[in-house]
């Protein structure tokens, strides 16, 4: 491998690592309140700790409706290994290169007038209902995310960009509905122009410069 592939190995793998802000999501799903009603939505590159889609999820399940939230992390997610006091309430040790799953059917609400950041808390680390420990590596390609997927109605999220095609395909494959990020550039792929052409794909309100949803 030359040295230029290294550093486009570097490059991509940082670019699959940019987290979403929280206010981006918000105003993009803000257009789409209606659809969640009693759905199953999956976040499958999304640590429930880190991202802002679990916590968008989190926050909104019970104004959503949501009937199911299920978001699923990546082994090489850079919180595993280092904010280990997140996860000392766990059985076992903190193993860096597996993949983490959260899976709930309900949000409680202390107060019971909305979900704060207390009750999302408490809910993440319930070892009846919180975060558990998947076989793998949490690759959205592996058999135990494919069952995921397969529960799923709705999947959302910021996918890694050098493998947005796959992602994708796979999203069709099984044909689940989605409401993805990508890069504006994704429009011109071969794999995703078609589909964009079928209407099986279109953009989202937002950041058109800047992203494809
Ligand atoms: C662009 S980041 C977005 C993270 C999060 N979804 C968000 O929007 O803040 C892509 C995420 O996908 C994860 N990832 C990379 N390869 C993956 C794979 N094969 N399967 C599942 N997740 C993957 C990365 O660790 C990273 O957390």
């Amino acid at each position: 491998m030359g040295k230029n592939d290294n550093l486009h190995k570097a490059k991509e793998a940082k670019n699959d690592e940019f987290y979403t802000q929280y206010e981006e999501i918000q105003l993009e799903l803000n257009h789409y309140e209606d659809k969640f009603k009693g759905k199953t939505v999956l976040c499958n590159c999304d640590d429930p700790f880190e991202s802002n889609f679990c916590k968008f999820f989190l926050r909104n399940f019970n104004y959503l409706g949501l009937k199911r939230l299920i978001c699923t992390s990546y082994g090489t997610s850079p919180v595993i290994g280092q904010q280990l006091t997140l996860f000392d309430w766990m059985d076992e040790p903190v193993m860096s290169g597996n993949g983490y799953v959260m899976d709930i059917t309900e949000v409680p609400m202390a107060n019971g007038r909305g979900v704060s950041d207390a009750d999302i808390e408490t809910l993440l680390k319930s070892k009846k209902r919180g975060v558990k420990k998947l076989n793998g590596d949490g690759d959205f390609r592996s058999e135990e995310c494919i069952e995921y997927l397969k529960q799923a109605d709705i999947v959302v999220t910021n996918p890694p960009f050098s493998l947005f095609r796959e992602y994708v395909g796979q999203l069709i494959e099984y044909g689940k509905q989605f409401l993805i990020i990508g890069n504006v550039n994704a429009i011109t792929y071969k794999e995703i122009f078609p589909l964009i052409k079928e209407n099986k794909v279109w953009l989202g309100y937002r950041s058109l410069n800047k992203y494809v949803f």
